[in-house]
């Protein structure tokens, strides 16, 4: 196998519907969006990493350090020196460590002249993530691997969702982020001592994800922004909300916005509004109230072309 230079990207996501749910099988509805991470890799003689101003070297006892042992590992790879560059505000439930284990799979394939597939791809994504999320679902790296709608489940994986209709998204940052392995273990904890609160919250979310899929396929736009403020609801029903995501949620509904939630681990981070056609006001009324946000699209499926 040839080892030279290799690069990579990864997108980031949001999840519309269904996180923490897909922990225990639960399906899940995430979309790419167009931030995300880059990474170049080249053979070196120890395993090195840079990720935006962060350094760290396998065997450093730093995460990172940790991260890029494993992927190395999962793909059969050498040392490599990784230099990574994201656009994604990272921690914030956008799916960054994703990104990044993707962009820095895909580099170490190609550094290594290795054919992309999508086993490999997630198999090195997966090791990564296993050390910033714990009990992943591994709906992040399926995210970040294929862009674009998708069903996730862990037992099954990707399946691509049909989109009729272009889904106009407002992503907020409400509050510091929090840690995902934190977030995961406090439902998981709440379910020792609660197990039939969380299994009603699970099945009611369940079936919210499930309706969610009919609407955008069937480009039903107020529908889809109804079943995200139940899902919001189950949300904070484990505990996963703060004041701030509320007040996020409110502003943005006050302004117009079809629904809105968190998105991602929850405990801070990022908050996501559907518009419907009106994402101006609601961006500039988010922001009036002092949160940073952003708009970004999720593209219809092209009518001929296999979502
Ligand atoms: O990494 P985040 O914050 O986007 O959250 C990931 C989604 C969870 O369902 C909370 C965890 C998981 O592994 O699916």
């Amino acid at each position: 196998m040839t080892s030279g230079i290799g690069t990579g990207r990864g997108n980031g996501k949001t999840l519309l519907l269904g996180e923490h749910a897909v922990v225990y099988g639960m399906p899940a509805i995430a979309a790419g969006i167009s931030l995300g991470a880059t990474a170049r890799a080249e053979p070196s003689e120890r395993g090195q990493i840079r990720v935006g101003e962060l350094r760290a070297s396998v065997g450093d006892g730093s995460d990172l350090g940790a991260a890029l042992e494993r992927a190395c590992e999962a793909l059969g790879a050498g040392p490599h020196q990784l230099e990574v560059d994201v656009t994604l505000p990272l921690g914030s439930g956008l799916g960054g460590s994703a990104a990044i284990g993707v962009a820095v799979t895909r580099a170490l394939l190609a550094a290594r002249g290795e054919a992309e597939t999508r086993e490999r791809v997630l198999a090195g994504a997966g090791a990564w993530e296993q050390v910033f999320h714990g009990n992943a679902s591994g709906v992040d790296a399926a995210a970040a691997y294929a862009g674009g709608c998708i069903w996730f489940t862990k037992a099954d994986g990707i399946e691509p969702i049909f989109v009729a209709r272009q889904l106009d998204l407002v992503i907020c940052l409400a509050g510091p982020p929090a840690s995902t392995k934190q977030m995961v273990e406090s439902v998981s904890r709440l379910g020792e001592r609660r197990p039939d609160l969380l299994a009603k919250s699970l099945s009611g979310i369940e079936s919210l994800v499930k309706n969610a899929r009919l609407c955008i396929e069937a480009g039903d736009l107020s529908g889809l922004g109804q079943l995200m403020n139940y899902n919001q609801m189950l949300l904070s029903g484990l505990f996963l909300s703060t004041s701030e995501i509320e007040r996020a949620c409110g502003i943005a509904r006050d302004a117009g916005a079809l629904g809105a939630k968190l998105t991602g681990a929850g405990g801070g981070g990022a908050v996501i509004a559907l518009c419907d056609g009106n994402s101006e006001p609601i961006e500039a009324a988010l922001k009036a109230a002092g949160f940073a946000a952003f708009s970004s699209q999720i593209a219809p499926t092209r009518l001929g072309v296999e979502p």
